[in-house]
């Protein structure tokens, strides 16, 4: 029999929790409609249930004409948006997870202290697009080791990580920028959450023959972990739901790993463990047919 094992510290993280249950409470407290600005977490399955049951998702605030309540998500923001929102007589739900809340607040202490700020993290990303509003745009953005080399001589820094940064990278752009001469203040704002759930998805993936890495297409740290799983040297198969797996990545297979992405809510791990005992069902009834020919 294959062994399904799957990660403890899988699925939907704290703040990602608390900004669903958030957007669910809106809509039975307020009245008018909601909104969140941005889909609320990088989950598809979960942005379509939550639109069924009546939040819409809107880019920018303009795109609100009337009076109603507007979510920001775990991500955080830039400052600007509370002042819009107001302006424009919204309702506000943050949202935002006050582990972000913290890397905001360092960010923009250092900055009101006059200290250039690194942050280590991918400038795409929402959150860290956040944080730089939080620094008056002055934040620099590095994502890995060699970007730190290129980045200009200071002689103090404050560094901070995006929340969802592996431990590893952030250490070898804080000993780049220490090689380089610069004293350099860390704040280790990498989550928990985050830093846990990459530990244990790299020990799953060594004790395995395979890795299912559950989470949405663009969620960064789904993306992550998926990396993770793949220094173990194990095959890695990254989806959304239960239907992308393919019975054939789990032909013979002893043992698969799953794990999933800090969006992805309970119910897709559990469809993803249902859709695993099918395929042994379908096995044992092959097996079965096999030695019904062989008579
Ligand atoms: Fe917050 Fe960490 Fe989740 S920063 S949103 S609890 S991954």
């Amino acid at each position: 029999l294959m062994k399904v094992k799957v990660a403890a510290k899988a699925g939907f993280c704290f703040g990602v929790k608390r900004a669903v249950e958030m957007a669910r409470k809106c809509l039975h407290d307020r009245d008018g409609p909601v909104y969140t600005l941005g889909p609320l977490i990088h989950n598809d399955q979960v942005i379509g249930a939550l639109a069924r049951e009546g939040i819409n998702v809107v880019n920018d605030l303009d795109e609100i004409t009337g009076p109603g309540t507007v979510i920001i998500r775990s991500h955080g923001v830039v400052p600007c948006v509370y002042q819009r929102a107001e302006q424009k007589g919204l309702n506000l739900v943050d949202a935002t997870c006050p582990f972000v809340r913290k890397v905001q607040n360092t960010v923009n202490d250092l900055v009101k202290q006059d200290i250039p700020v690194v942050v280590v993290g991918d400038p795409l990303h929402p959150e860290v697009q956040g944080i730089i509003g939080w620094s008056d745009g002055r934040a620099l953005v590095v994502a890995d080791a060699g970007q730190a080399e290129k980045l200009d001589k200071f002689p103090k820094l404050g560094v901070v990580a995006q929340t969802t940064q592996r431990q590893d990278n952030f250490e070898q752009v804080i000993s780049v920028l220490k090689k380089n001469g610069s004293r350099v203040q860390v704040y280790n704002t990498i989550c928990l959450a985050t830093a846990e759930r990459q530990r244990e998805a790299m020990e799953l993936a060594q004790e395995v023959d395979a890795v299912l890495v559950l989470g949405g297409k663009t969620s960064a740290n789904t993306a992550k972990l998926a990396q993770i799983c793949r220094t173990a040297g194990k095959p890695v198969y990254q989806v959304e739901t239960a239907e992308e797996i393919d019975f054939a990545w789990l032909k013979g297979l002893r043992s698969v790993g799953v794990t999933a992405g800090a969006s992805t809510p309970g119910w897709i791990i559990e469809e993803v463990c249902c859709r695993m005992m099918d395929f042994e069902e379908n096995v044992n009834e092959e097996t079965m047919e096999t030695q019904v020919e062989e008579q």
